[in-house]
């Protein structure tokens, strides 16, 4: 295979670098194209582009493969923790017990928030969206750490990044206990991060609360699935935000409302709410089916369809097999996983899903489980952001790392008006 691709423009042939990929990916490095060429690309979505090198996670699309340097999430959904992976995502290898146990108690070690904080919460209404407190309030955390925000501080960053993996669980915590008028439960030393977080969400005050194990486990394989993604919208926004040498708060804030949407992380609280709405309408998906493939309804089957996945999720396919799992442990049936899986079932047989290699995505199931754990719809993109944030932090550390600390700043085509002079007020029309 050539190093080099052709270009042939105006007359003149350029090469332009191949690049290859640990897993043979390959790419046309376009870095000098402009100033060769005086052409830039132009690829909305950037569906077709790649923004950058990266040794953290690899996805491969055709064939439903994903793995955490090099680890596939199916073994590390069965054999590790949440703690773990992020440890791995972060640091590029599994902890031995030394590691684990330091990086567990730094996570203790700084799970308060600054008291001052908790008035925040009082100017919020009960009905605020937890994403919009989780954004602001990881912003404001940057207004009590002052001195850390170079960054490019490495041992500051060292500091900060467990900091920020253990406030963001008590933070999300608090905002769900002040949405539903009970008083914060602060975090307890003696519980692992997924344990305490549960113990945050449920206990109360007036009575001791044993965290249920399963429970835990569940939450360990649900952060981990959602841990890494490579360059999806969230991620390249937190690496967008940080190429401006914006701090790691600021970033991870706008990664947090990149997620909230719809799209994107939004989309395993509207795959509840679609559900809900099926299972209001008497549980018929052929309706349900039918307005997907309409264009004209405005209607999409929510969970479904991924940029780079044309073939089933590989989390969707473990979050499903622990939905029948966990239910069965609870002795619960839910009406809202038959209709997932009869929507599941309907689609997979029509053409207009083949065709379009739309299958599950993560979001498709996971709410069944976080609302068989009893956290409330609105807090699900919450637990999408808990899980994705060891993800955020290693890709943001590696952008810095070897970003060759550029700006990011795509270019355009331009297709507006061309050059005019200013009317004056009296000579408009
Ligand atoms: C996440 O990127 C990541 O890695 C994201 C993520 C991560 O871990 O970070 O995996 C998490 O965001 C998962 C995706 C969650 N979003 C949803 O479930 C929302 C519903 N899905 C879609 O909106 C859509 O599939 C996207 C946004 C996920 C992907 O959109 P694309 O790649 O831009 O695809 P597209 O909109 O161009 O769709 C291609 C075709 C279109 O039809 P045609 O124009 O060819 O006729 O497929 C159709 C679309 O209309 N289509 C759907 C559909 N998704 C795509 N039709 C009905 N229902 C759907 N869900």
């Amino acid at each position: 295979m050539s190093d080099f691709a052709e270009l042939k423009l105006e007359g003149k042939t350029y090469q332009l670098p191949i690049v290859v990929g640990s897993e043979n990916e390959k790419a046309i490095d376009i870095r000098k194209l402009r100033a060769e060429t005086n052409y830039v690309t132009l690829d909305s979505g950037y569906g077709n582009t790649g923004a950058c090198k990266s040794e953290i996670t690899f996805i491969d699309g055709e064939k439903g493969i994903l793995r955490y340097r090099g680890y596939p999430i199916e073994q590390l959904a069965e054999k590790s923790t949440f703690v773990e992976t992020a440890y791995l995502l972060m640091n590029s290898k599994l902890p031995n017990q030394v590691e684990l146990n330091d990086f567990r108690e730094m996570l203790t070690r700084h799970s308060l928030i600054h008291e001052d904080m908790l008035h925040f919460y009082d100017g919020y209404p009960s009905t605020a969206h937890p994403m919009a407190i989780l954004s602001s309030m990881v912003c404001s955390l940057s207004s009590y750490y002052p001195e850390w925000l170079d960054p490019h501080d490495n041992a500051q960053v060292a500091q900060l990044m467990p900091r920020v993996l253990s406030k963001i669980r008590t933070i999300a915590a608090y905002s769900y206990k002040k949405s539903i008028g009970q008083p914060v439960i602060y975090p307890k030393n003696s519980l692992d991060y997924c344990a305490n977080f549960l113990y945050m969400m449920f206990a109360v005050p007036s009575e001791p609360y044993e965290v249920d194990e399963e429970m835990v486990k569940t939450l360990n394989m649900l952060l981990i699935l959602h841990a890494d993604h490579e360059q999806n919208c969230s991620t390249s926004t937190v690496r967008m935000v940080g190429s401006s040498d914006a701090n790691l708060f600021a970033s991870i804030a706008a990664g947090i409302l990149a997620l909230w949407g719809p799209k994107h992380g939004g989309a395993n609280q509207e795959v509840m709410e679609m559900l809900e709405e099926i299972n209001r309408n008497g549980g018929d998906v052929k309706k349900a089916i039918a307005m997907a493939k309409d264009k004209n309804s405005g209607f999409r089957l929510m969970g479904f369809g991924h940029r780079v996945y044309k073939n089933y999720d590989p989390r969707a396919k473990v979050i499903k097999k622990a939905c029948d799992q966990i239910l069965a442990k609870m002795n619960r049936k839910d009406p809202l996983l038959e209709i997932a899986k009869r929507l599941e079932e309907a689609a997979l047989s029509d053409p207009y899903f083949v065709d379009r290699k739309l299958y599950p995505n993560v979001d498709f199931y996971s709410g069944v489980i976080y609302r068989a754990m009893g956290i409330p719809t609105p807090m699900f993109t919450v637990m999408f952001a808990l899980g994705r944030l060891p993800g955020w932090l290693a890709q943001w550390m590696e952008m810095h790392r070897d970003g060759e600390g550029r700006i990011d700043r795509p270019r355009q085509i331009y297709t507006g008006e061309s050059e005019r002079i200013y009317v004056p007020m009296n000579q408009r029309t």
